[in-house]
């Protein structure tokens, strides 16, 4: 462990698959709190890109535009550009790593991660690609190359870095000491709710409100949303806890003493759900459009995009070389430059 010494500072690495742009629920779940985090530590951000072949091979051919769209959405709402992005298929010491770590996983470990699992009965057992099966390997390299101190994550991903770890514990033990043990942080903010009020903020169930959304977008989508089902007159005393309007009103109105008022209003019945709501798209759109000419301007400038990301991958590849040449020392696959 004695690279960890020479550090000024703790190292942190985390991630997201390019998907498409992120929504508010990115943002309270993680985002967010890589803000606060990203001054204390060295801090890199993989792009897993790879990841998304793991599922949606056909949609992969998407995935170029994608990485612009999240790292617009990364640089607009405050990540700063002097972290380290980088983009998982550009950095090709990982997949030597995953060879190298698939050798240490036992399949039946592999069988037994719950977060696996779920994937494989999304897509039924017949249909999955050995990458798919094989992903929790992959994800461990994209940690261990970079010997990160800390991992925020959401808690779905706690079963990785479990299998990260005793990777890591095994690879130390058996062969050299090259790993630090890295531990899963998980954020404070929980889970954010969809507007459907039914299941958490997700693309995938249409319940999401994007950081690229126009200002009519985020109205729409607020006066439609979910509240307490049972109210049918303003008069109606109505319920707070768990009703996504004061879900979103707390995380993001700026007054606390109108928020507050709300409530207290909303459970004796003196105020309407349109008021609420109103106050709430106000509130939104305020937070976003900001955000959101951002994004925009960082969408049309590219080759400012590909310029961090640049100087990212450079230097990820350069830390991760040091680390597999580590791990290719301690297995044994040492030729030298023997053979160049
Ligand atoms: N699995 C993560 C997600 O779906 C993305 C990811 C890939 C990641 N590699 C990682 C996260 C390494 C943390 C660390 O969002």
């Amino acid at each position: 462990m004695f690279k960890m010494k020479t550090r000024s500072k703790k190292r942190l690495l985390t991630g997201d698959r390019p998907t498409g742009g992120l929504h508010l629920g990115h943002y309270v779940g993680s985002i967010q709190n890589r803000i606060k985090l990203q001054d204390e530590y060295d801090s890199f951000f993989i792009i897993a890109d790879l990841q998304v072949y793991t599922d949606q091979i056909q949609k992969a051919k998407r995935v170029g535009e994608n990485i612009y769209e999240l790292m617009a959405d990364y640089l607009a709402l405050g990540l700063s550009e002097n972290n380290t992005f980088f983009i998982q298929s550009q950095v090709p010491e990982l997949a030597e790593l995953t060879i190298y770590l698939s050798f240490l996983t036992q399949v039946s470990r592999i069988n037994r991660n719950p977060t696996l699992k779920n994937e494989i009965k999304m897509y039924g057992t017949k249909s999955i690609s050995l990458g798919l099966y094989s992903y929790p390997v992959s994800q461990a390299s994209d940690i261990l190359a970079f010997n990160p101190d800390v991992v925020p994550v959401g808690k779905d991903q706690l079963p990785h870095i479990e299998l990260t770890r005793v990777l890591a514990r095994k690879f130390n033990r058996d062969y050299s000491n090259v790993f630090n043990i890295p531990k899963g942080l998980l954020g404070d903010t929980p889970i954010l709710v969809g507007t459907d009020g039914q299941d958490k903020m997700s693309k995938s169930l249409n319940n999401a409100i994007f950081l690229s959304d126009k200002d009519e977008d985020i109205h729409n989508k607020v006066m439609k949303m979910y509240t307490d089902p049972n109210r049918v007159r303003a008069t109606d005393p109505g319920k707070v806890e768990g009703n996504p309007l004061f879900v979103y009103h707390r995380l993001f109105n700026p007054d606390v003493k109108e928020v507050l008022d709300f409530e207290t209003r909303y459970k004796n019945g003196t105020v309407g759900d349109v008021e609420v709501k109103k106050r709430l798209s106000e509130v939104l759109i305020d937070f976003i459009a900001p955000i959101r000419s951002k994004r925009e301007k960082y969408i049309k400038d590219k080759g400012h995009i590909d310029s961090v990301l640049k100087r990212g991958i450079n230097n990820a590849r350069m830390v991760a070389t040091e680390t597999v040449s580590g791990v290719r020392k301690g297995l044994g696959i040492n030729y030298g430059d023997k053979f160049r």
